[in-house]
């Protein structure tokens, strides 16, 4: 049989890792067996997902029950389409937005398809092992000196599990009438914690959720939850800009599942339950004086700094473990209820075996490149890739984006400087794509 995905997929499933990683499900029995069996498209008694007026309306009015959302639109493209959609709705008040740095590249994607005029503001880091956070005052700045910035967008939680402060954000935002964005890829659930830390419930005006990363749903599943019911009406003719005009039902139908077991089935409690079992392994990394983010955090997200291990992947798989995620100083662990409890032991034994080296605090400030175009000239414009060491001065085509800190060093349009090099250097980038 020549079937290299098919039989890949087996063997890593015959590996039997404790999977600390996307999808929420981790393939463990979450839904019924005739899933695949359901693969239809948009028939006469199946509804469209964006002309939706029967049963995918019915789906979404639960969604926005469960979020407390004016309205809640299904996407079965992934976050990145429901930041697609948030920016294309949010770019109609006005095309400057500020955006905090540590954006996901579908942000920047999303800017240049747009024609949207980014204007960044920097998180703060306390040791610069982590991302860190964009301060309320620093926002405010921003919007005293620059009256044609139309909203606020950032990412919270990072990749870390750190949480922005969305409520004292919120209200800035509505002091100066602006919009605020939140790319909550990796925070669907926040809303169902012993404290409710979501972005809609916080006062943002749109939230980008990636159902799939964080709760029972097939890959690619997400919704974009709006707040604001001024973008209630267009949310559907947005969205369909940019997505498949051949939405997945089994991710539909996963999200529907998801839904019944967040709304009528135990969801709530196992994700409270699942609060208290990170907090015992967060507590055990600290007894092994392992350093962790810091402040409000997303409390099932395992972020652990692993100073002193050469090689992260190989140390956790020699454990049974697949994290998330490893930087080369950080290692990253996604838990749901789906992991069992021989994932969450595993995981314990990797920690208690961690020799950290203590950690120097590491230096990421940097001056923000100067600017030659927007994101939509450098993206369109013909490039080249050229190796990094002979790219000074040139005008860079791409976000890059060093982890950690998660925070891009260039963005498309800006000018390739000393520092940018250097940085590049550092964090192993080879080449870069620049307009020609
Ligand atoms: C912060 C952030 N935003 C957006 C996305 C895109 O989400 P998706 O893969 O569901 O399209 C990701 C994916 O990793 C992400 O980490």
């Amino acid at each position: 049989m020549k079937t290299p995905i098919y039989s890949q997929l087996l063997k890593h499933k015959s590996l039997d890792y404790s999977p600390f990683h996307t999808p929420g499900h981790k393939n463990n029995g979450f839904f019924p067996k005739n899933l695949f069996e359901l693969d239809f498209t948009e028939l006469p008694d199946t509804d469209a997902l964006y002309e939706a007026e029967g049963i995918i309306l019915e789906t979404e009015k639960n969604l926005a029950k469960l979020f407390s959302a004016k309205r809640s639109i299904i996407s079965s493209g992934g976050c990145t389409l429901a930041i697609q959609t948030m920016l294309r709705l949010a770019s109609q008040r006005g095309k400057k937005i500020l955006f905090a740095r540590n954006i996901h590249r579908s942000a920047v994607n999303a800017c240049a398809l747009l024609g949207i005029i980014p204007k960044w503001i920097l998180p703060k880091s306390v040791n610069g092992l982590f991302t860190g956070r964009i301060l309320p005052e620093d926002v405010e700045r921003e919007f005293i000196n620059d009256t044609e910035i139309s909203a606020l967008y950032v990412t919270s939680p990072d990749y870390y599990g750190e949480l922005t402060d969305i409520k004292t954000l919120s209200e800035i935002c509505r002091k100066y009438n602006k919009l605020l964005l939140v790319d909550n890829a990796h925070g669907s659930h926040l809303a169902f914690l012993k404290e409710n830390q979501h972005p809609i419930h916080l006062g943002a005006d749109m939230s980008a959720c990636s159902l799939h990363k964080t709760m029972p749903v097939l890959t690619g599943g997400a919704v974009l939850n709006i707040g604001n019911s001024e973008f209630s009406e267009n949310a559907k003719s947005a969205m369909s800009l940019f997505g498949s005009t051949s939405p997945s039902y089994p991710i539909m139908a996963s999200i529907d599942i998801c839904c019944d077991y967040m709304l009528n089935g135990n969801g709530i409690a196992d994700y409270r339950l699942l609060e208290e079992r990170a907090a015992k392994i967060k507590a055990l990394a600290k007894e092994y004086d392992i350093i962790q983010p810091q402040g409000l955090c997303d409390s099932t997200r395992i972020c652990i700094n692993t100073n002193g291990i050469e090689n992260q992947t190989e140390f956790f798989h020699s454990y049974k473990i697949e994290p998330e995620f490893c930087d080369g100083q950080n290692a990253v662990f996604i838990c749901t209820p789906f992991n069992t409890e021989r994932d969450f032991q595993r995981l314990e034994t990797a920690i208690s075996n961690i020799k950290t080296i203590p950690q120097s605090k590491k230096d990421f400030s940097f001056e923000l490149p100067e600017i030659k175009s927007t994101p939509r000239e450098a993206v369109l414009a013909e490039s080249e890739i050229i190796a990094v060491e002979n790219s000074l001065g040139r005008i860079s085509a791409e976000s890059a984006c060093p982890c950690p800190p998660g925070i891009p060093v260039i963005m498309p349009g800006e000018v390739i400087n000393k520092n940018t090099v250097s940085q590049l250097r550092e964090y192993k980038f080879k080449y870069i794509t620049v307009v020609k």
